[in-house]
């Protein structure tokens, strides 16, 4: 358990300044009508892979984490309690939507006909999956 939660942990900062430095690059690409060459490829490439080691690791954190045994005590009792809420429902799952939003970007990105469009598309999938990310790291426990 220690393992896993460790590498979660900190992969956490590598998927949030890897999405971070590929949402600037794509602004700056939009804005400064740049070509989208292979360093903005490998990075939003990069974005999305770590995004998607981060989901492979946080499905098994969540199995093996003390947390998940709160499930016997019913439903009812971890909507009630803020921590199993946010560990048990709304990390999980606000972060899979965030990282699908993140793959759908990488696929939209791939049809775009102009680098504009591609650095555009890169741009706001991935910024709104680093809102969506952000607004359910359990923070307190984290740093
Ligand atoms: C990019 C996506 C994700 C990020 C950035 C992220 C980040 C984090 C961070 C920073 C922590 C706190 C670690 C610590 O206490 O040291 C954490 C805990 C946790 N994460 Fe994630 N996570 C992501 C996705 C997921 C997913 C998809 C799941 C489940 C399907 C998940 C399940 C958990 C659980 C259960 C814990 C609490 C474990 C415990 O303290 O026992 N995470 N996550």
């Amino acid at each position: 358990m220690d393992t896993i939660l460790s590498l979660h942990s900190l992969v956490a900062y590598v998927v949030l300044i890897v999405l971070l430095l590929a949402v600037l690059n794509a602004f700056w690409g939009v804005f400064g009508n740049r070509s989208f060459g292979t360093k903005d490829l490998r990075l939003s490439l990069f974005g999305l892979i770590f995004s998607h080691i981060q989901l492979l690791l946080g499905i098994v954190v969540y199995f093996v984490s003390p947390y998940f045994s709160a499930w016997e005590s019913g439903i009812g009792a971890v909507m009630k309690d803020a921590t199993l809420r946010l560990f048990l429902v709304e990390h999980p799952t606000t972060n899979i939507l965030a990282i699908v939003l993140i793959t759908i970007g990488w696929s939209l990105h791939k049809k775009g006909a102009t680098d504009k469009k591609k650095f555009f598309r890169i741009a706001v999938f991935y910024a709104l999956g680093i809102v969506l990310l952000l607004s359910r790291i359990p923070w307190n426990q984290w740093l």
